[in-house]
């Protein structure tokens, strides 16, 4: 069984993936966010330091891309490729209305032709290419990918993410693993599952009824508990290697930022955005958070962030 880390955009950047893979080394592959053309075809975030190869020698890296557009992906697939990034994944998925209307993420879910043009374009230049693809369901209906899969079967795309939520449902509502099924019936690529696997109990769940998928995508759950992936995999934690361990995790983010970042003013931000999900699954969370949102000198926020990992952190129901 394979986990991967799930992209989520301005969380799960190059500092942390790094940061979470030298403490825990629990998952089998990581995702960029996505990366957008700017108005001059360049990326958006910048490259660097998201795929810098420093922070990214350790862990297997496929950089993601959003676009409708077949120049991009093939100009995107060539630099990451140049830069030593073999793979690349499109975003069929990302439900922004933003987005979706200008035929991009989960808008080319309902572009069955443009997503064959540029298929065909992708793979007319780079026909021995490592592209996989992160879809939906589709926008508004559950079963719009049935355009969509037939289209993604004709071509070597090396694997299908999924995420059975519609655009309109963006990450809440319910997941629906119905259609998942069914795409699992006819989609001829590896699948791979994706959404609201929050607890062990969960993974579990969906392994005894899909037990032939063999790839498994976590996002919030494992920012919210960093250990799910671990114990996904059979580990069983005791509270005080949780607390080395998270602090092994902190320690080494607060390094690397530190390192980035050598002006504090800058590096608090990067560190607030360490500690939304962990929060979330603390009582008084939001109000922890809050604190967090003003700003604190280094020895200050080196203070606060003791008692979380020493106390409410651990006090915590995970
Ligand atoms: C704030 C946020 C940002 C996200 N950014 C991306 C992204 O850049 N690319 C992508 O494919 N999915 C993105 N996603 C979707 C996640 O990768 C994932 O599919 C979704 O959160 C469902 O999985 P989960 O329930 O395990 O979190 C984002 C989700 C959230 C909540």
């Amino acid at each position: 069984m394979k986990l991967s880390l799930a992209p989520i955009q301005s969380y799960t950047t190059a500092f942390y993936r790094y940061a979470h893979h030298l403490t825990f080394n629990t998952f089998d592959k990581y995702y960029t966010p996505f990366f957008e053309n700017n108005k001059q075809n360049g990326w958006l975030p910048a490259l660097l330091p998201e795929l810098d190869k420093k922070l990214n020698s350790q862990t297997n890296l496929i950089p993601q891309v959003i676009t409708n557009n077949s120049v991009f992906l093939i100009c995107s697939a060539e630099k990451f490729a140049g830069m030593g990034y073999t793979k690349i994944n499109l975003n069929m998925g990302c439900p922004f209305p933003m987005m979706v209307r200008r035929q991009k993420g989960a808008g080319l879910m309902a572009e069955p032709k443009l997503l064959e043009n540029i298929l065909t374009d992708f793979y007319d230049q780079m026909p021995e290419a490592k592209l996989s693809v992160k879809i939906r369901l589709g926008i508004n209906e559950p079963d719009e990918w049935k355009n969509i899969i037939p289209i993604l079967n004709d071509f070597p795309v090396t694997e299908v993410i999924v995420h059975p939520r519609t655009a309109k449902q963006k990450y809440d509502g319910k997941v629906n693993w119905t259609e998942f099924e069914k795409i699992t019936s006819v989609c001829k690529h590896p699948v791979t599952g994706n959404g609201d696997i929050n607890s062990k109990e969960d993974f579990l769940e969906l392994k005894s009824r899909f037990p032939d998928v063999f790839s498994w995508m976590t996002g919030r759950g494992a920012l919210i508990d960093p250990f799910l992936p671990g114990e996904i995999k059979g580990t069983n934690y005791s509270t005080q290697q949780k607390k080395e361990l998270f602090r092994m995790f902190h320690d080494t983010y607060f390094e690397i930022i530190k390192q980035h970042f050598p002006v504090w003013n800058h590096a608090f931000n990067h560190i607030r955005t360490f500690w939304y999900y962990p929060l979330q699954s603390v009582k008084n969370g939001q109000r922890h958070y809050k604190t967090l949102k003003k700003f604190m000198p280094e020895n200050e926020y080196l203070k606060w962030s003791m008692t979380m990992i020493n106390g409410t952190l651990m006090n915590a129901d995970h």
